[in-house]
């Protein structure tokens, strides 16, 4: 079995992490993940609610038992009602990201939780160490929705090479063979988003899924529009990787205003609303359960890492 830091801290079987993923991993997502052996992790984007919170961390417990959930704190800074709906169901993981964690964890560590926080560099990294957060996640650009500029490779093996607690890998990771080769460079385990964007438990558009299908590792787009357009006031710093459409190119070419584009966006529409996904999206080719998807990745990557026992 794949046994590390991560499965003998959390008691789960596999280390594997269900991403949060704002709009697409609810409870019966994150609850499935966890019920196959990894612990699944809801999305709370800034523009849900501390109700929804409640409820979808209700649906992962009764699916998984354990849930994260993973929540950013830049949003958290103006208003931290989203963290307090999600101590209050007792999380066994909360992801704090993109900005300074700082004023979080001791919150998140009285509640009982693991804090762990995606860092995107080696500043980052720094900063979450500093925040006394427990483990760290090297998140590529590779990876879907919001994320920073260095690749998973480089960006993990200077955070291993620097870091003092425990490290895991997240972006463009969807089969054994990504698990495996993280673990071998010494991540503690992975968190998987856009591999799981096109199984039955997501939640989010009904196109999102045949578009995930249909793209290949080069159609998708690293890009700010969609913040703009639904008036999500991100820092600067980090975009969004999503599938591109007819939006991403009308805004790519013809720099339009912010205001044009909130006037223009239609999230009803499948070549203008917004599906963040990751390069990875190449290799996600079926609409398969997560289970299904998580077991298949630990068993290729258990098997892969095999080959090395005993050499
Ligand atoms: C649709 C989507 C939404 C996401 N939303 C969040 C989020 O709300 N909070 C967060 O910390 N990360 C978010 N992420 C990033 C994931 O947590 C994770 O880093 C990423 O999915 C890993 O790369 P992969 O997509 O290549 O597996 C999102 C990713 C996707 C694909």
């Amino acid at each position: 079995m794949l046994q590390t830091w991560l499965t003998r801290e959390l008691g789960i079987a596999l280390p594997i992490v269900g991403a949060p993923m704002g709009g697409r991993a609810g409870g019966v997502l994150a609850g499935e993940v966890s019920r196959a052996g990894g612990i699944g992790m809801l999305g709370a984007a800034r523009y849900t609610t501390p109700e929804w919170v409640e409820r979808e961390s209700a649906i992962a417990r009764d699916l998984g038992g354990r849930f994260g959930v993973g929540l950013m704190n830049w949003a958290l800074a103006e208003d931290d009602s989203l963290l307090e709906a999600a101590l209050a169901a007792q999380p066994t993981m909360v992801s704090l990201s993109f900005g300074d964690p700082a004023p979080y964890v001791g919150r998140v560590h009285a509640a009982g939780a693991c804090a762990v926080s995606q860092v995107n560099t080696l500043e980052d990294l720094r900063q979450a160490e500093a925040a006394g957060v427990d483990a760290v996640v090297a998140q590529g650009s590779e990876a879907g929705g919001h994320t920073g500029r260095i690749g998973t490779l480089p960006l993990l093996q200077e955070v291993l090479e620097a870091a003092t607690v425990p490290v895991l890998a997240a972006g463009g990771i969807g089969t054994g063979r990504g698990l495996a080769a993280v673990l071998a460079a010494g991540a503690e385990g992975a968190f998987i988003g856009t591999a799981l964007l096109a199984s039955p438990e997501t939640i989010g558009p009904d196109y999102a899924v045949a578009r995930l299908l249909k793209a290949e590792s080069t159609d998708t787009v690293y890009t700010d529009v969609f913040d703009k357009a639904r008036n999500q006031p991100w820092p600067s710093r980090w975009l969004g990787r999503a599938i591109a459409n007819d939006f991403t190119e009308e805004y790519h070419e013809a720099g339009r205003t912010e205001e044009e584009l909130a006037a223009q966006y239609d999230p009803a529409l499948p070549e203008r609303g917004v599906v963040y996904a990751g390069q990875i999206a190449g290799l996600v080719h079926d609409a398969r359960p997560v289970a299904e998807v998580v077991s298949s990745i630990a068993r290729d990557a258990e098997r892969l890492l095999s080959r090395f026992c005993g050499m």
